[in-house]
């Protein structure tokens, strides 16, 4: 085996894959023993890296795969969602730091919370940050995003808190696209 094929077939062993039918978000209000029902075995923790298939994902629908024992929302966002997002002055934010691991110490613009720069792919931590639970997404609360319905907390498109207890934005784990297809966790 050529050591091209050898890498194709590794990748495809740890491809997460994602159906077209995933395509919302497992729900509820969940709180942590969700989270902790989610845990991944030991093998499966010792897995820094994950690479999910986005290819199913609609417009203006997102799925959530669990990773490091936590859920982290996919979206793909609409043309409406990005706007909206884009448009907020960083001086109207509660938490004016993009929280993102992959661009530390830059600001909570839109611009540098989303994955790629037209802002289509916004890849977060569904972990509220105030006390740990699962928000609701799919244009839940005031601000038609996701919304912590544990003590009312409410994050825009961008999953920046707006109103409400959590103290900071949703957190942007590492990732980055792999090709058109695949996004790649840790
Ligand atoms: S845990 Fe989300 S608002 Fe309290």
């Amino acid at each position: 085996m050529s050591q091209a094929e050898d890498d194709a077939g590794s990748r495809r062993d740890f491809l997460y894959y994602a159906t077209a039918g995933a395509g919302t978000v497992a729900v509820g209000a969940a709180v942590w023993p969700l989270v902790n029902q989610m845990n991944p075995s030991a093998d499966v923790e010792a897995l820094s890296q994950i690479f999910v298939d986005i290819s199913g994902v609609e417009e203006g629908s997102q799925l959530t795969v669990n990773f490091l024992g936590k859920p982290v929302f996919i979206r793909r966002r609409t043309a409406e969602e990005i706007e909206e997002a884009r448009a907020v002055p960083i001086d109207d934010l509660v938490d004016t730091a993009s929280r993102n691991a992959n661009r530390p110490g830059t600001d909570a613009a839109d611009e540098n919370r989303s994955l790629d720069e037209q802002g289509t792919w916004l890849v977060m931590e569904g972990v509220c940050t105030h006390l740990g639970c699962v928000p609701l997404g799919d244009g839940a609360g005031d601000y038609n995003a996701w919304f912590c319905p544990c003590h009312g907390s409410h994050y825009d498109s961008s999953g920046r808190i707006r109103r409400g207890p959590a103290p900071e934005n949703l957190p942007i784990p590492v990732a980055e696209f792999i090709d058109d297809n695949t996004i790649q966790l840790g």
